[in-house]
């Protein structure tokens, strides 16, 4: 029987006596979905699940994309994305680590992702894990006359800039990347579509500014509020388990990846990504 816990007092919904393969009645999964809406992620720990069936369930929560490098993409099924360090014939077969400062996907984009569902395929022994942040949180905790003094503010990204604090070992954008790479402004106060409610929209780590001001003059407010967003009492650190998945809101919550031992260990996860354009929950 269907059971949904909390994960923590800040953050999540655990949710029991299910099977992701197997039919979930309407009535279960409006509870799951309010779930995910409210709480920003949900754990469903113990699935055993195909590629097509890890699409499939993505799909129950909206239409699902890919927006990123396709040559890590799963062969038999594009819309995966590979997170690993695994090669074979001397290749990696994913993307060796991905997200590793606090972000929400996609928050270059003129239409960030809706929400992104990572399954756990092979696990290290240590590190590894995934930070998730609520947004709802965070924002709500700010003093009134702050949310007042930020409800109007735009922040404005740059995946130039953003690239060598997410990517360090990358090479610096090409001439050609740097052109195709046009800023996006957000509203700092994220209306989430779905239940109206708002959710601090500050990225972390890397150096976004607020339109209308210098990076140097936007720092001291984004970096409090960055600093905010990832406040214990917000966060979860989830230490990964073979079968575990875990679907994230894209409008409410952050997340950060963990490193682990990439030479001596094997890290495999799977990733689907549903978009946020116009984002609705499909027809059952
Ligand atoms: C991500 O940022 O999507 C990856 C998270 C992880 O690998 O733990």
């Amino acid at each position: 029987m269907l059971e949904l816990r909390p994960i923590t007092e800040g953050i999540g919904t655990e949710v029991l006596g299910i099977d992701v393969t197997e039919k979930i009645s309407n009535t279960d999964f409006d509870r799951i979905y309010e779930a995910w809406i409210d709480t920003t992620i949900l754990l469903i720990r113990g699935q055993d699940m195909t590629p097509d069936q890890h699409v499939d369930f993505t799909r129950r929560f909206g239409e699902v994309f890919s927006y990123t490098r396709s040559k890590f993409n799963e062969q038999e099924r594009p819309e995966i994305l590979v997170l690993s360090n695994i090669t074979k014939n001397g290749k990696p077969i994913g993307s060796p680590y991905s997200g590793r400062v606090w972000h929400s996907d996609g928050a270059y984009l003129e239409n960030p992702p809706a929400g992104s569902m990572l399954y756990a395929r092979e696990v290290p022994p240590v590190g590894g894990d995934t930070w998730f942040g609520n947004m709802f949180g965070a924002y709500e905790a700010l003093p009134e006359e702050l949310k007042a003094r930020i409800e109007d503010l735009k922040v404005v990204i740059s995946r130039v800039r953003s690239r060598p604090y997410n990517y360090p070992d990358r090479p610096a954008p090409t001439e050609q990347e740097r052109a195709e790479w046009v800023d996006v402004s957000h509203p700092m106060v994220r209306v989430h579509e779905v239940s109206g409610r708002k959710a601090l929209n500050v990225g972390g780590n890397v150096p976004w500014r607020i339109e209308g001001m210098s990076e140097d003059e936007s720092a001291p407010l984004i970096t409090f509020l960055q600093e905010v967003a990832v406040l214990p009492r917000f966060t979860y650190r989830h230490r990964w388990q073979v079968g575990d998945i875990i679907l994230w809101d894209n409008r409410s919550a952050m997340h950060r990846a963990t490193p682990y031992d990439e030479t001596g260990t094997r890290r495999l996860m799977h990733r689907t990504t549903i978009t946020g354009a116009r984002s609705v929950r499909p027809a059952a």
